[in-house]
């Protein structure tokens, strides 16, 4: 089964088709923007030379109440930055990577320099790569595959890959997940800022180009088109759907988990390469035929207790999980997928390039 359905019509599917048509750096961008971020807000700039790309936050297309301080979108600039890196060197460049060069905001500098070209199976599989939501079959990840992906950040200074793939584990960390999920939804203030990146019509969709909208959500295509020709759903309705998929589908069917764990999760330069490795992990994932599922839920908790100053549940739960490996970052689900998962939108190379 191919893990990706036919890209749907549209401007705001271009980037998709269009993402190979760019010659020299512009060709690196293009690639970028492909990139997972958190619900695909696409905060991201990108300031390009003959010899050089910068990457930067905006800052104006954050995620209120759910990323207070920023650590999702790094991570988002984390993944746009790798596959920058592995476009840059299917073109031929030599990419020499600096993590935030000097003022905030400023998450990357690559030098581009030049080499031979390297098209490997990563790059290859930009195009295709999805956010899967569907339900996962009762299958197992072989062992080797769950080693070859731990190996994937050797090469990279601080961040790593931890696997949950017994069943005590992964009841741990979808235990957590859950009660999390409950958290946001009981929280209107994270529940809104979630809300308002919701796109529904296909209207909204092009004028938007960011966002989440029904053809991702990971559900059966008679389900999606009638969901399509429904009213849209009240912020509870919704709310209580992303429960029920949380509990009834994304865990209940993860084969198994991954954390990205970093030595400080509050550091940006730690955020821009574990997002690095995730983006890297989730291309390894496509090109082998699995699926993944990113699900962050109580680092967004943990972030709110430290924003609000409430007692951090989370943030001890998550701090027993990882013990001394470091804190974590990110998480996702990975598992053979029933369905293939469908493409999101994403805005013109030319409202991102300054
Ligand atoms: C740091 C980060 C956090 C994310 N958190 C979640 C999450 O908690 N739940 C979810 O369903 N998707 C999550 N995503 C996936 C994004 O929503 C997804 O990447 C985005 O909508 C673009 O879709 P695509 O990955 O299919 O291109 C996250 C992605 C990143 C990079």
């Amino acid at each position: 089964m191919s893990a990706t359905s036919r890209l749907q019509t549209g401007s705001a599917f271009d980037p998709w088709r269009e993402w190979n048509d760019h010659e020299g750096p512009m060709a690196a961008v293009a690639a970028a923007i492909l990139a997972a971020n958190p619900r695909n807000v696409q905060a991201w700039q990108f300031e390009v030379a003959e010899d050089r790309i910068e990457v930067f936050l905006d800052p104006a297309r954050e995620e209120g109440a759910l990323d207070p301080f920023h650590r999702e979108l790094y991570v988002g600039l984390g993944c746009a930055l790798e596959n920058l890196v592995l476009a840059a060197r299917a073109n031929g460049y030599a990419p020499k990577v600096t993590l935030m060069p000097g003022d905030p905001g400023h998450a990357a500098t690559v030098v581009l320099g030049s080499g031979t070209p390297d098209k490997g199976e990563l790059y290859q599989a930009i195009p295709l790569r999805r956010t899967n939501r569907a339900p996962f079959q009762k299958r197992p990840i072989p062992d080797a595959l769950l080693t070859e992906m731990a190996g994937l950040g050797d090469d990279l200074e601080s961040s790593s890959l931890m696997l949950f793939a017994d069943d005590a584990g992964r009841k741990k960390v979808g235990t957590l997940l859950i009660a999390a999920t409950e958290e946001i939804v009981k929280d209107e203030e994270q529940s809104k800022d979630g809300y308002v990146w919701f796109r529904k019509s296909k209207r909204e969709i092009e004028q938007h180009r960011d966002g989440n909208i029904i053809d991702t959500q990971g559900l059966a295509r008679p389900i999606s088109a009638i969901g399509k020709m429904l009213p849209r759903q009240s912020r509870s309705t919704a709310d209580r759907f992303w429960l029920r998929q949380t509990r009834n589908v994304h865990t209940a069917t993860a084969a198994a988990y991954g954390m990205i764990v970093v030595p400080d999760a509050a550091d940006n330069a730690c955020r821009v390469e574990g997002g690095r490795l995730l983006q890297r992990i989730h291309l390894f994932a496509t090109a082998r035929g699995l699926g993944l599922g990113h699900l962050n839920m109580f680092f967004v908790r943990s972030d709110r207790e430290r924003q609000t100053g409430a007692e951090p549940r989370f943030t001890k739960a998550l701090a027993e999980i990882t013990g001394d490996r470091g804190e974590g970052l990110a998480c996702f689900r990975l598992g053979y997928p029933t369905r293939p998962a469908a493409a999101s939108p994403r805005r013109d190379l030319t409202d991102v390039v300054r």
